[in-house]
């Protein structure tokens, strides 16, 4: 008989033992170390525990938004229409990239549960605290209704911690705690609706009259340092950063371009705040009139993208690259008391933009073809509107790179995680791949 209550881990053995024989406990202990091996053995360097928490936005959120006053919901028909895998309110078709790299990472089962719904044995596997409409700013997306912003994630987390620490692993050993969560991958992919629910939404906000596009990266980036550092400040030591993807060319915007396939005409915009990209077809790349002095943005999506949002996008994506830089090299020369923020902490940098680039030029390659409507919508692009309620979406979501006005399908989502993973090119996923990550 087993023995029952205070009986060690190592007294059950023995009491198997006697029961089993040895050579049945020595098959039991193989088969144990196999199942643990099988989820390293894959990828050649073993990632310890895999464990992950995410914060973020309505690109990430998997049901937080589910039983909350607002417009940024996905828990209807079509939203899910390829996921059988749990409860709905994913904002795409089927899986989302943080689903894919959880999976990819070797947690087991593969999917992070809502923060919303979790059960306290969820939370050492990690939580998802990502919120639709969310953004740095705390008032970002209160056109929409509903969220949580960045620092309430960040504090939904702190909750979580502290129950955690009280449940019988921990049992209120914070040092344990701690040394949890440092093995854990923290995703962090936030911004897109500071741009695209606030700055660029003048009827709602007046940040745009208030802050130019370098200050206003500004500001969000402060903001956003502060919360990393609330994360670090509990425990979190791997971060995965995301930047913002090229929304001046997802169908939302595409439908919103003042001419169908022509530049803007400089009477509406001053010159110096317009440019165009224009895309040449077959990933060629773009060819842009920008007076900006930003890079040129390939049209991702087979078109003119707006380049007044993609430049402001790219002023932000520099800073938070450097941003990532700088919190990287507090771990190498611990000069003054602000280097010695975030100590031994790790920071990878997602470049959307370029993996957005990238999957476009290759769009033929990946399977898709049509790179610049949505496959549920409405209106121009299927952009004007974004997909409702029981909407016929496209039939063939494998040929699509984006799902709605804003959201990419599962399968661009794959390609995403693919490469956050494991890409060797540094200038999509800066300065090691997910994969490494988990492995230090
Ligand atoms: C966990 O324990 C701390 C004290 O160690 C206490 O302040 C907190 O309320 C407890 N949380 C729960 C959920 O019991
Ligand atoms: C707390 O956990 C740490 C690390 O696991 C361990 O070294 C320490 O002895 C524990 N403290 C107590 C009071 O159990
Ligand atoms: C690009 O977006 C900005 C901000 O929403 C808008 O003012 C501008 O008219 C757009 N450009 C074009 C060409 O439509
Ligand atoms: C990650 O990056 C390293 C270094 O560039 C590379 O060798 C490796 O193949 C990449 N992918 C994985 C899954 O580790
Ligand atoms: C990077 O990976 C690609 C395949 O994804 C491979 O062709 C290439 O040789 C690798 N480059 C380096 C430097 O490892």
């Amino acid at each position: 008989m087993l023995a029952r209550g205070s009986s060690s881990v190592a007294s059950r053995y023995v009491t198997l033992a006697g029961e089993m024989g040895y050579e049945r406990l020595a098959l039991v202990a193989a088969a144990a170390a196999m199942v643990v091996m099988s989820g390293v053995a894959a990828w050649g360097s073993p990632s310890p525990s895999p464990c992950m928490y995410i914060f973020g936005d309505s690109l990430v959120d998997n049901g937080n938004n589910n039983n909350m006053l607002s417009l940024a919901r996905a828990n209807y028909q079509p939203y899910g229409i390829d996921f059988h895998e749990g409860p709905p309110g994913r904002f795409t078709n089927g899986r989302t990239m943080v689903d894919f790299l959880s999976d990819m990472l070797g947690l087991r089962p593969p999917l992070v549960p809502p923060y919303a719904t979790a059960r306290p044995s969820d939370l050492p596997r990690g939580l998802n605290f990502a919120s639709g409409a969310s953004g740095i700013l705390p008032e970002t997306g209160n056109n929409l209704g509903g969220h949580y912003p960045l620092s309430e994630q960040v504090d939904n987390f702190r909750d979580a911690v502290s129950d955690m620490g009280n449940t019988s692993a921990f049992r209120g050993n914070t040092t344990k705690v701690t040394e949890h969560l440092g093995r854990c991958i923290f995703y962090v992919g936030m911004g897109s609706n500071d741009y695209l629910n606030n700055y660029f939404m003048p009827d709602y906000y007046d940040t745009a009259e208030r802050y130019t596009p370098r200050d206003y990266a500004a500001l969000l980036l402060q903001g956003y340092a502060d919360q990393l550092a609330e994360l670090y400040a509990l425990g979190a030591r791997k971060f995965v950063v995301a930047g913002v993807g090229q929304i001046g060319c997802i169908p939302y915007e595409l439908a919103r371009m003042n001419n169908d396939n022509q530049p803007d005409t400089p009477s509406s915009v001053a010159n110096e705040d317009i440019s165009i990209s224009i895309n040449l077809g077959g990933g060629n790349g773009g060819r842009s009139t920008s007076s900006t002095g930003a890079n040129p943005t390939a049209g991702a999506t087979g078109g003119y993208c707006n380049e007044t949002i993609n430049s402001a996008i790219a002023i932000y994506n520099k800073g938070l690259l450097a941003m990532v830089k700088r919190f990287n090299n507090n771990n190498n020369n611990g000069r003054g008391s602000q280097q010695q923020q975030m100590r031994g902490a790790r920071f990878v940098f997602l470049d959307t933009v370029q993996s957005g680039r990238d999957v476009a030029a290759n769009a033929a390659a990946h399977g898709f073809t049509v790179l610049d409507r949505g496959c549920c919508g409405v209106g121009r692009n299927n952009g004007q509107i974004t997909c409702l309620p029981l909407q016929r979406p496209c039939d063939d979501r494998s040929k699509y790179m984006f799902w709605d006005a804003f959201h990419p399908t599962e399968a661009a989502n794959r390609i995403y995680a693919a490469k956050a993973f494991g890409s060797n090119n540094t200038a999509e996923v800066y300065p090691i791949n997910v994969s490494q990550l988990a492995a230090v």
